[in-house]
């Protein structure tokens, strides 16, 4: 994909989780042409191999991977200083991993609904302190992590998963305001539904797009502009009705 519109400096340098993720590869391919060095980071080898050789053929500069299931948060501080070994200092983090569970389990199986909080949540908590720490030091960069609208109001469709992308929203916003006097941005991304691997068995998908339409917007919030950020633009007015819904109403609601 092109975008024009995202003043790109060359060879950023980026550490990105869940780099196998529909939504983040498009992101990526735009920074891999204007020569960025990647160290990606996700569970399946061979998706994590293809998508290091893609990057790579689009132009990156350097792309070291490492497999981890990031839920093994005892393993984050050798991940993030090995990263900063490699690379010495990043420009960009970008946080993508997620799940959203079995819709049909997580209401009614307690372990489902640690799996989705310990993926959504408890890992990202663990990489954002570790990663606030440095990024604190060398007092430079972005830290950008996608949340979701569904953090917004709790729906009976899928309030597990929403309460864990809200915790990680109110998590980003004092990560923010600590990392301000630093002069780190921290962004969160709030798509709205995406056509991606995750959504693929959801029977209802209202107002979809394919992920390379909200690639510019991600690519913008890593450098300027809001940091937070509804993407399609539209969930923002969307969602801001949704929570204004009186709850003797909402209750009646089949969202
Ligand atoms: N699609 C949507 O409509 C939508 C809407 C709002 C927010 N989001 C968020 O956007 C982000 C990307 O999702 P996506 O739609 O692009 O889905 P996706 O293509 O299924 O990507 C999910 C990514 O998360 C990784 N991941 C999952 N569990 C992991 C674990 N335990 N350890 C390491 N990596 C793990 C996967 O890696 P492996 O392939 O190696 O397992 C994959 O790279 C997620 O945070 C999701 O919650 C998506």
């Amino acid at each position: 994909m092109t975008d024009s519109s995202f003043p790109a400096e060359k060879g950023k340098r980026l550490f990105v989780c869940g780099a196998t993720s529909a939504i983040a590869l498009p992101v990526c391919r735009r920074l891999a042409a204007d020569s960025a060095s990647f160290f990606l980071v996700a569970r399946n080898a061979q998706r994590l191999d293809r998508v290091a050789a893609d990057l790579s053929t689009r132009g990156a500069a350097r792309v070291e991977t490492r497999c981890l299931d990031l839920t093994k948060t005892a393993r984050h501080s050798d991940l993030v200083s090995e990263a900063f070994a490699t690379f010495g200092e990043f420009d960009i983090a970008f946080l993508a991993h997620g799940i959203l569970g079995d819709p049909s389990r997580v209401v009614e199986d307690p372990k489902e609904a640690e799996k989705v909080l310990q993926t959504n949540f408890t890992s990202a908590v663990s990489l954002l302190t570790l990663l606030a720490n440095r990024f604190e030091k060398q007092r430079r960069g972005t830290i950008a992590v996608i949340t979701s609208v569904a953090g917004d109001r709790g729906r009976k469709s899928n309030y597990v998963y929403g309460s864990a992308k809200a915790g990680l929203t109110v998590f980003l916003q004092g990560l923010r305001h600590r990392l301000h006097s630093a002069g780190v941005r921290v962004v969160a991304i709030k798509p709205g539904f995406i056509l991606t691997p995750m959504t693929e068995n959801l029977a209802r998908k209202p107002l979809a797009v394919e992920p390379k339409q909200i690639a510019p917007d991600i690519l913008r919030s890593f450098e300027s502009g809001p940091e937070e950020v509804y993407t399609p633009w539209f969930w923002k007015p969307i969602m801001t009705a949704i929570r204004w819904i009186p709850e003797p109403l909402f209750k009646r609601l089949d969202l």
